[in-house]
């Protein structure tokens, strides 16, 4: 397995990909994976197999307006990939693009039903960033992302 950036020719692969994340992820379109693939490439690592498929990816972005930042976007690892570690390479890979430029933060949120989230980014050493309330032990944040959109976010301090 290699980790390697988003290119172009890959965009249809990781799409089917992100199509079996129902139902925490949720498939963007071409264009927005073209867009990943040649404006953010270098923060969205993905996981190829010795057989040339695609067994995990990451969408990352590093923050126009605080470029302290890194906002995790999609996380996704095939279902027949689960636990081999694919999840940390990629992170691993987008955490050291971020220490290159002097990030101070990696952010992510997630659903706070997402158990199996949660749990990957408190091993990957993230914290559950306190909320107004909890959900199932997780600090959620109401509204974080519009009205109705509660979530939970986890940041990594880096440096
Ligand atoms: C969450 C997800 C991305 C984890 O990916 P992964 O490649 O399996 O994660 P890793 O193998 O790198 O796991 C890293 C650590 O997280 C923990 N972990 C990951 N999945 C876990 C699970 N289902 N249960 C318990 N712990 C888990 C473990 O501590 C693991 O380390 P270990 O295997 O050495 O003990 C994956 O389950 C997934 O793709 N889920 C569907 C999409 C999704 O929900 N994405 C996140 C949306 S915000």
């Amino acid at each position: 397995m290699i980790i390697t950036p988003l290119r172009p020719e890959r965009i249809g692969d990781v799409l089917r990909l992100m199509e079996l994340g129902d139902p925490y992820i949720s498939a963007r379109t071409l264009s927005d994976y073209w867009l990943y693939a040649t404006l953010f490439s270098s923060t969205c690592p993905i996981a190829v197999e010795d057989d040339d498929t695609v067994a995990g990816a990451v969408i990352a972005f590093r923050s126009q307006d605080d470029p302290a930042d890194i906002y995790v976007q999609d996380v996704m690892t095939h279902p027949q990939h689960r636990r081999r570690g694919i999840t940390r390479a990629l992170l691993e890979s987008v955490r050291s693009q971020a220490e290159t430029w002097g990030c101070q933060r990696l952010y992510l949120t997630s659903e706070p039903e997402n158990e199996a989230a949660h749990t990957s980014w408190t091993a990957l050493g993230f914290e559950n960033v306190p909320g107004d309330h909890e959900v199932n032990g997780v600090s959620v944040i109401s509204d974080f992302k519009g009205p109705g959109r509660s979530r939970a976010v986890y940041q990594l301090t880096l440096g």
